[in-house]
Parts: C-alpha cells; structure tokens; sequence
C-alpha cells in the first residue's frame, strides 16, 4: 500500500518555486488520496544545520516554514505534519545508512560539487574539499533515511532533488540486499512546472539563497511586491511571445508559472505553449503578459499571506500541531527501527 513523504528545509519563507514544485503538487495529493493512505511532509531542521544557520533565526525559520505549510493549506488532521529533529529515529537509520554509503558515490552528487565550487570562489583562500563538513557531504544519506524510515512508495518532489532520490533507491536496494527486504524502493514524482528558474537570472533555479531579493517571489509577498518582481523580471525585447525555454528562459519561466496556476484542476491546465499561442493571437506584448500573470499570483498566493500572517502569531497552535505531527510519526518510525535493528543484528538482548 502507498505512503507518500515530503520535505522541506526552514531556511526562510517558502517561495513561489518551492510552491509551485513541492505544496501545489502535495496539496493535489493530499486532496486525493484515499484516507488510508499515509502522509508525511517533514520540516528539516537537520539538513538545515548542514550549513552554518544562527541558532535565534532557525527557531523562527522552523516556525515560519510550518506556518507557511498550514497556510497553503496543508491539513494536520489528514497529514503527518512533524519537525524530523523531533524524532530521532532520523539521526540514527541515516548513521546506519551512513555504513552502506561510499563516499566516493557522495563526492559525485551535483549539490556536493556546486557547494564545493561555491565555497571556492566566496572566500579569498582556497578551500579544498576535506574542509567541508562531513554533516554536508552526507546530507543526501540523511534525507534517503527520511524517506526510507516511514517505507515511503512516493516522494513528490522539484527536480534538483531526483539525484538525492535516486541515491534513496540505490540505498535501500543494498539495504535490502544485504539485510533482507525491509523498505520498499520509493518512486519519485516530479511535477511539469519542477524547476521554477530565478526571476533576475533564468540560468538558474529560483532559490532560498540567492544574494537578489527581487529574484524570488515569496509566499507572504504583499500583492505591490509581487507585481514588482514581476515587473522587473528578466525577459528579452523579441516583438512575439513563444514558448522556448532554450532561447527565451525568461519568458519561458514566466510561461510555466501562469500554466501551473492556470487552473485548480491538473487535467484543464493549458500547456505554456498553448498560453504562448493565446498571449500571440490577443497581440500581447511582454508587459500585457506580466499583468495577467501579476493578478493571477496576486489572486493565489495572497490569501496563502494572509493566513499566514494570522498562523504565525498563534504559537501554542504551532506546537500543537508539531506535537500532533511528532506523536505520530514517532510511533512509525520506532516501529521500523525495531525491525532496522533487529535484521542487522543489534535488537536487545
Ligand atoms: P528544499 O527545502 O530546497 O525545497 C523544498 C521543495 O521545493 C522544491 N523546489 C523547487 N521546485 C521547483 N522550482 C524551484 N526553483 C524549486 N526550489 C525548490 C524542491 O525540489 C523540494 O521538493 N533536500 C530537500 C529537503 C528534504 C527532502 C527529504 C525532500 C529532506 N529530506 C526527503 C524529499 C524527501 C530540500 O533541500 O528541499
């Protein structure tokens, strides 16, 4: 039988790729799901510390990543909704997972290698590989135990994340080979708009870290901003809207945001393309086109603001639901590692 299982790093309020790639497409499956299919979407907070984080903002981060869940409509009652820091069943399957892992296999990932090449050019000495943290060069082992922990068949997800999942597989294939058949092997699934790109520079991923403010939309964004970004965003002076994601990444990216919020219902979403071609007959320039797509975020994301702005400040809400989310998870996931522990050889004696 299914079980479905998410993630999401608190690492500053969720942006309209993290939307778009990861709440839409999990509110979707929330919503049909038969009941007795399980849910889980965890708040990361041990990823999180993968990279130096101040401990005050964290807090708040881990605060703000739960409200901004509940406001985009995430249901406690029907989901799993937990802190993973708040069962530590995660820390102990990842060192377990940490003993089948190469470190060769981890030195390869692209997020290992770009964090590398990152920290190299940032500072003014060279930092060579064996200074970066083990925690980081193992994050991926980490998120694998996330997954396999709760014997997780989907994980919907953007895709800078397949790599990690498909280390999550290979994982839980030797596990089994080696141990016995404990976890299942998880699929993943990515939505059409997986790779929401920055609004300043549509080479690369719309992202929580980029130094451009201007670069993201954030849920919470008060509907002037939004248009603003918007406004600004990067396109090209072509006189036709087209839809090629090659030549024209910008307008291409402002094409996938319009078509995933085309509709509430995946089936009658018109495809960028077949929006390209509306923008074209009704002779809409850059400018035509960034209005309608303004007023449709604007219509979308800022009930999500709203909400959020009142979850917030409802603390004894907030850890109401976290200790929902961690009594149920922490009964599943102590069962799974009484099994863990018991085919590798370390059950009580
Ligand atoms: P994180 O916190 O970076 O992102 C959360 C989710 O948002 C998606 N996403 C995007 N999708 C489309 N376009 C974008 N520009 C964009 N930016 C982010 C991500 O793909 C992700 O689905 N390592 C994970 C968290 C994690 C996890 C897990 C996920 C930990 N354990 C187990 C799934 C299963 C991460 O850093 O996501």
């Amino acid at each position: 039988s299914p079980t479905i299982f998410s993630g999401i790093q608190p690492t500053g309020i969720p942006h309209l790729g993290n939307y778009l790639g990861l709440f839409q497409p999990f509110l979707e499956l929330q919503a049909s799901s038969p009941p007795t299919t399980p849910i889980y979407l965890s708040v990361v907070g041990l990823h999180a510390i993968t990279l130096p984080q101040d401990p005050v903002k964290l807090l708040e981060d881990r605060k703000n990543a739960l409200a901004a869940l509940l406001a985009a409509g995430v249901d406690p009652e029907r989901t799993i909704l937990f802190f993973q820091e708040d069962i530590r069943e995660h820390s102990e399957l990842a060192w377990i997972l940490n003993t089948l892992t190469s470190v060769g296999r981890l030195q390869r990932m692209t997020t290992w290698k770009s964090r590398l090449a990152t920290s190299r050019s940032s500072t003014l000495d060279q930092i060579s590989e064996s200074d970066l943290r083990l925690g980081l060069l193992a994050y991926p082992v980490l998120q694998a135990a996330d997954v396999l922990l709760y014997k997780t068949t989907l994980v919907p997800v953007g895709e800078d994340q397949l790599q990690h999942l498909e280390l999550a597989r290979d994982i839980a294939q030797m596990f089994n080979r080696e141990f016995g058949p404990v976890f299942p092997i998880p699929e993943v699934q990515i939505v059409p708009s997986k790779r929401i790109l920055s609004l300043k520079d549509p080479t690369s991923k719309m992202s929580k870290s980029a130094p451009s403010a201007s670069s993201r939309i954030l849920l919470t964004d008060p509907p002037a901003m939004i248009l603003s970004k918007l406004k600004s965003a990067i396109t090209d002076s072509e006189p036709t809207i087209t839809f090629d994601p090659i030549s024209r990444p910008g307008l291409a990216n402002l094409l996938t945001i319009w078509s995933s919020l085309d509709d509430e219902k995946q089936g009658s979403r018109r495809s960028p393309q077949q929006l390209a071609e509306y923008a074209n007959e009704n002779k809409w320039g850059m400018k035509r086109l960034k209005d309608e797509i303004g007023e449709i975020l604007v219509d979308k994301l800022s009930p999500i603001g709203e909400s959020f702005e009142k979850i917030r400040k409802d603390e004894s809400y907030l850890s109401e639901v976290a200790k929902k989310g961690r009594d149920r998870a922490g009964e599943k996931a102590q069962e799974v590692m009484l099994e863990v522990r018991k085919v590798i050889g370390l059950g009580r004696i």
